[in-house]
């Protein structure tokens, strides 16, 4: 009897985010749902899918299907960071109470980052709170967004400026839906994968620094991996300071600064990733001036994000000044006084409210081409 070649298992991999009885597994590979019986998370006998005009006609139908026997609902919001507001809330509200939602029904989040954070936002207060998944398809909220319960909109003063704690029942990451996603996106993830190697894990930056190319590929293998490992790093830093009083702001490495790029630019023309890759290594160079990076560990990191595309440098008429005003509206600043997060060597990260305004002057002036650079390659 001839044997039938079986097919080769497909990578999958399984975290815990450990929050007593608010913990969730996130569920990561291709066809990381096709094991699950989802209809478990779902509270009462329907569901709303928030979704967007790029993902909806791309995933709705079939994640519809992977919830048999519950009546499946869903909105379809405009695409884009500047719709991620008030309004686009009442986008979602509107639609709850026309359709005659109660306590009982479930929210799913289908989409990047900012389907992710503005449904969360609507399950934690619609009727003062219903239960949601997160289902991430881009690389980007499948290793930070999707993950650790930081929901909210954007206000027009600031980023993320209104917004909740509030955790998902489970995160569904199935590594297919990557195929659709553009090249751009799919580099803009990449950064926040970089940041975990940096803030707490430097043998993760050395291997993500060997098998770039294999990432850039979108290996099966070497994605899966390099998301787990993500999604990791991030569980475990949730899991000590869910509510972000003390540890959890390293994961805002490089944020304090992107924030104020994605701000001026009115969440238009750069992507987050794209301007938190800016934005960490501004927070290198400062790290630099404090003396705890060398020169030359920056232009290794920083020929790491030149390989994925990536921007090294804010956007060219950015001033000073205007950074300074920005930032100190972040989230971070307290009593007036910014916290900031630098680097104490590769992979361990802190934050920093030592690192002395003359300091983040030079970095600033040099990042906006008023003075010359701290001995790292422009
Ligand atoms: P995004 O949600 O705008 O998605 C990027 C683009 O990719 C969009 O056009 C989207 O429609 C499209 N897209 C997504 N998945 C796709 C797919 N599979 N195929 C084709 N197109 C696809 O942006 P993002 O980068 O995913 O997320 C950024 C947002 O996440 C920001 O608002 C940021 O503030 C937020 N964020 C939140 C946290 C948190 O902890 N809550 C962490 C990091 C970022
Ligand atoms: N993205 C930062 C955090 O989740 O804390």
């Amino acid at each position: 009897m001839t044997s039938v070649p079986s097919r080769p298992a497909r990578p999958s991999g399984r975290v815990n985010v450990c929050l007593g009885e608010r913990s969730y597994s996130i569920h990561i590979g291709p066809g990381a749902a096709d094991s699950l019986k989802l209809t478990d998370y779902v509270h009462g006998k329907r569901l709303l899918i928030v979704t967007n005009e790029t993902v909806g006609p791309l995933y709705l139908d079939a994640i519809g299907r992977w919830f048999p026997g519950v009546e499946v609902d869903s909105v379809v919001l405009p695409d884009g960071e500047r719709y991620k507001n008030l309004e686009g809330l009442d986008i979602i509200f509107s639609h709850l109470l026309k359709g005659g939602h109660d306590r009982k029904t479930t929210l799913v989040a289908l989409g990047g980052g900012v389907i992710g954070d503005m449904t969360g936002f609507a399950a934690a207060s619609y009727q003062r709170g219903v239960p949601f998944i997160q289902i991430p398809t881009s690389l980007l909220a499948q290793v930070d967004s999707s993950v650790g319960g930081k929901t909210g909109v954007n206000h027009t003063l600031g980023k993320n400026m209104i917004g909740a704690f509030y955790q998902p029942r489970v995160v569904i990451v199935d590594t297919d839906t990557l195929d659709t996603l553009p090249e751009r996106e799919f580099r803009a993830g990449l950064a926040e994968i970089i940041k975990y190697g940096l803030i707490a894990d430097l043998r993760f930056f050395d291997w993500l620094e060997a098998h770039l190319d294999d990432i850039l590929q979108r290996d099966e293998e070497a994605l899966t991996y390099a998301i787990q490992r993500s999604c990791q790093i991030k569980a475990e830093i949730v899991a000590a300071d869910e509510t972000e009083q003390g540890r959890r702001a390293i994961l805002n490495f490089g944020h304090t600064f992107g924030h104020a790029i994605e701000t001026f630019l009115h969440y238009r023309q750069w992507v987050h990733g794209e301007a938190i890759s800016a934005g960490m290594l501004m927070a290198l160079r400062l790290s630099v001036t404090g003396g705890t990076i060398s020169p030359a560990e920056v232009n290794r990191i920083k020929s790491v994000f030149e390989r994925c595309g990536l921007p090294t440098q804010p956007p060219a008429h950015m001033e000073a000044d205007d950074f300074k005003r920005l930032m100190l509206r972040d989230k971070k600043a307290l009593d007036g006084q910014m916290r900031l997060v630098t680097l104490q060597s590769l992979g361990n990260a802190r934050v920093d409210t030592q690192f002395g305004e003359t300091h983040l002057n030079a970095v600033l002036s040099e990042a906006c081409g008023d003075s010359p650079s701290l001995n790292v390659a422009p």
